[in-house]
């Protein structure tokens, strides 16, 4: 989306010119699923698709949302504090405004006009993105001094107390502080990063969105966050640990026997593994060793599908399609699962065969082809 094409759209809903534009990408998850709310280390990054906001001062005192994307609108008077008015995607900005005014800022009246180009709903993180993009710009205009991570922070409050999803700080943070062609290494214990050259040599990364509507999805992932604070208080009557991931696979075998449910065991073991399998990836990167790292993203796809249960016949037909195709080195899904999107490292020059292969593959099995991305690694939230 060009600033011209926002702007026009801003002029058509606004009947006046907008000030200032916005840009706040996306994010997959290269490996590290389902650890950021155990303290583990994650490793996402920034893709080129996102969302964009156009924006301008009003003088009445009032946050008026349009959306390019959907026909639900709001004007809402400046008041001291919100609650969530309902499913309506506004509430994600107007959740981001009341963290501001809660933490004691004075905002001006804003007339808003959102736009995107991420699929909604496909594990990509619209969310997180249409919250930083928020943060950002109101931290812009207003002159208010607070960094990116501390914008990132504020949006994952919004998402866990405004809106009602227990999720971690990984995709806030990695939309926030997204680098070119770099991957984040994010430890969510520390909420501390650095960046690794993403150099994969003649592999490209490929997103394939399964184009599964998640449902249940928000209900499943609490039900998860559960399960792991259940599995945390049943070792902490013996280890001394404050999240899951100081746990070390060999340890775990050690006290298995502490976690009373058979299936909480089985998640637990799921995210061990894979924080594991994180510290492997990044040797595996830094060492340029490309069928490690694609051994190991097989590796988590297959402990998401059988222990920690978040996939789903799509995400594992797009997955089990890769598996046999020799220019592709490793595949899996990406973000929480239940439907959305699946990431694969596939020799560049091989792509358009890749995919003309796999949508077909896909059609046949599931009724409906997917969708093919090939992103660029991105930055992360900026002025347009
Ligand atoms: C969602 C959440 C993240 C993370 C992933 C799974 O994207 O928002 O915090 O937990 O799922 O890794």
């Amino acid at each position: 989306m060009t600033k011209e094409v926002l702007a026009g759209k801003f002029r058509e809903h606004y009947n006046k010119e907008a000030d200032h534009f916005f840009f706040c990408p996306g994010r997959v998850n290269l490996i590290g699923e389902h650890i950021d709310y155990n303290g583990g280390m994650v490793m996402p990054f920034a893709i080129s698709l996102g969302s964009y906001a156009a924006v301008s001062f009003n003088e009445d005192k009032t946050f008026r949302f349009r959306s390019i994307d959907f026909t639900e609108k709001a004007d809402i008077p400046l008041a001291a504090s919100y609650t969530k008015t309902g499913p309506e995607w506004y509430n994600y900005p107007l959740g981001v405004i009341h963290e501001f005014l809660k933490a004691g800022h004075s905002l001006k009246g804003m007339d808003l006009l959102f736009a995107g180009d991420l699929p909604v709903g496909t594990g990509l993180s619209s969310s997180a993105s249409i919250e930083v993009l928020t943060g950002y710009l109101i931290a812009m205009l207003h002159n208010i001094d607070i960094s990116k991570r501390s914008i990132a922070l504020l949006s994952k409050r919004v998402e866990n107390e405004f809106i009602g999803l227990s999720s971690g700080i990984m995709d806030q943070y990695a939309v926030a502080l997204g680098k070119k062609n770099q991957a984040l290494l994010l430890d969510c214990d520390t909420v501390t990063h650095e960046y690794m050259p993403f150099e994969t040599g003649e592999y490209k990364l490929v997103i394939i969105n399964s184009r599964k509507q998640r449902q249940l999805a928000e209900s499943k992932y609490n039900e998860r966050f559960g399960e792991c604070r259940e599995a945390l208080a049943q070792l902490q009557t013996t280890l001394s640990i404050t999240h899951l991931c100081e746990v070390k696979p060999e340890v775990f075998k050690q006290h298995e026997h502490l976690i009373t449910d058979p299936v909480v065991r089985r998640r637990t073991w799921h995210v061990v593994t894979e924080n594991d399998r994180v510290y492997q990836a990044c040797a595996a990167l830094k060492a340029g060793d490309i069928d490690r790292l694609g051994t190991l993203l097989y590796a988590s796809h297959d402990s998401l599908r059988d222990d920690y249960q978040v996939s789903g016949k799509e995400l594992d037909t797009i997955v089990e399609y890769c598996r046999r195709q020799e220019d592709c080195v490793g595949a899996r899904m990406t973000g929480a699962g239940f439907g959305g999107c699946a990431i694969a490292l596939v020799k560049e020059r091989a792509i358009p065969e890749f995919s003309r292969q796999l949508i077909a593959y896909y059609d046949a099995r599931i009724g409906y082809p997917p969708e093919v991305i090939v992103s660029e690694i991105g930055e992360g939230v900026k002025q347009m």
